[in-house]
């Protein structure tokens, strides 16, 4: 029988062990308690303690209840060994959150181009006043990262007759996006962006990334949307270029710290949007079905996709 061990305390733990139950109904499925050292064929898991793989020969793999996996490989980086060695490390692949976030990167794309946050202040200080909307052939909007999310929030772009642009490490071809990838394309790619959208994994190449000589190379009084993870933000660096108009204004769902502390002086930047990490988020449904395919077909000695690749850090 299939033994598998369920770790996820930001929700409600019965649901998805419920869920899972009815997805795998031949498996023994357990909530992870500490001490907890019986054996186990499968983890799944969001932001476990190390107790939980200590000991663990038998993991065959560790499902990541999300996206991005820098939260366990930042724990295996610091303390080489946490994870079993034989464990394959498989993060969600879309499981709905591509859909979430191309709803959120058009209305920022939007709320910019027609100037709707400025709106949004006019009418707090009760003005009436027209803008002019920016003309959409030159409202370049450029993706970073062209991964299972960024790769759909580039396509939907398209539609909105924007000049869409996309970067990753590999070459890619996207119908209607123009694409760069690697170092020495990457300042044609940022040339001119007026709106740059994060869809980056956080790894040490990619931490810190969204910086002021990054902002440098940009359209002046550009807009920033940041939906990956707050450590490829230099907070200090985008306050400067906010100050100077370098960034006109920024959308940020991700932080280093979460929730955002209270006196982070983002809170009172007049032009910065705060979401609470919700851009994507974990669906349950989505998730139990495809962790519940992978298990299967692993079981089965089937190849599956999402398998993260520990040099890379994604
Ligand atoms: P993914 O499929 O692994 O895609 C990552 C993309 O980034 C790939 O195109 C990759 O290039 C590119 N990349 C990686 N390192 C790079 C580098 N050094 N330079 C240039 N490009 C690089 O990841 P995903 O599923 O799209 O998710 C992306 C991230 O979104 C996650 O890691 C997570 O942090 C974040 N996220 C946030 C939320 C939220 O609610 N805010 C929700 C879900 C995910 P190659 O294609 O060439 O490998
Ligand atoms: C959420 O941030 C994820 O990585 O899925």
């Amino acid at each position: 029988m299939t033994r598998i061990i369920f770790y996820e305390r930001s929700t409600d733990a019965s649901l998805w062990l419920h869920d899972l139950a009815r997805a795998l109904p031949e498996a023994d499925l357990r909530e992870w308690q500490p001490g907890d050292t019986a054996p186990a064929d499968y983890a799944i898991v969001w932001r476990a303690p190390r107790e939980l793989f200590a000991n663990r020969p038998d993991l065959k793999a560790v499902f990541n209840l999300g996206a991005g996996v820098d939260a366990i490989l930042d724990v295996e980086r610091k303390e080489p060994g946490t994870l079993p060695p034989n464990a394959k490390l498989v993060r969600l692949e879309d499981s709905g959150m591509a859909q979430q976030m191309v709803e959120y990167a058009m209305h920022a794309v939007l709320r910019y181009m027609r100037r709707l946050d400025e709106y949004e202040a006019l009418q707090r200080e009760g003005r009436w006043e027209k803008l002019r909307a920016h003309p959409r052939e030159r409202f370049t909007v450029g993706v970073l990262g062209l991964g299972v999310l960024g790769t759909e929030v580039a396509r939907a772009l398209t539609t909105l007759g924007v000049p869409v642009r996309g970067f990753s490490r590999s070459a890619k071809q996207i119908a209607g996006v123009s694409t760069y990838a690697g170092e020495a394309q990457f300042d044609a790619f940022l040339d001119g962006v007026q709106v740059l959208i994060n869809l980056l994994p956080h790894t040490p190449d990619t931490e810190g990334m969204l910086n002021r000589r990054l902002f440098a190379k940009l359209a002046h009084g550009a807009y920033l949307v940041n939906l990956a993870r707050g450590a490829h933000l230099v907070d200090d660096d985008l306050l400067g270029a906010l100050d100077s108009g370098q960034i006109a204004a920024a959308t940020l769902d991700v932080f280093h710290t979460e929730p955002l502390p209270k006196d982070h002086p983002f809170w009172q930047a007049p032009r910065v949007t705060i979401t609470p990490h919700v851009s994507a988020e974990t669906l349950r449904e989505e998730s139990v079905e495809q962790i519940a395919r992978k298990i299967s077909a692993l079981e089965r000695g089937e190849s599956i996709s999402g398998i993260v690749d520990m040099t890379r850090g994604y």
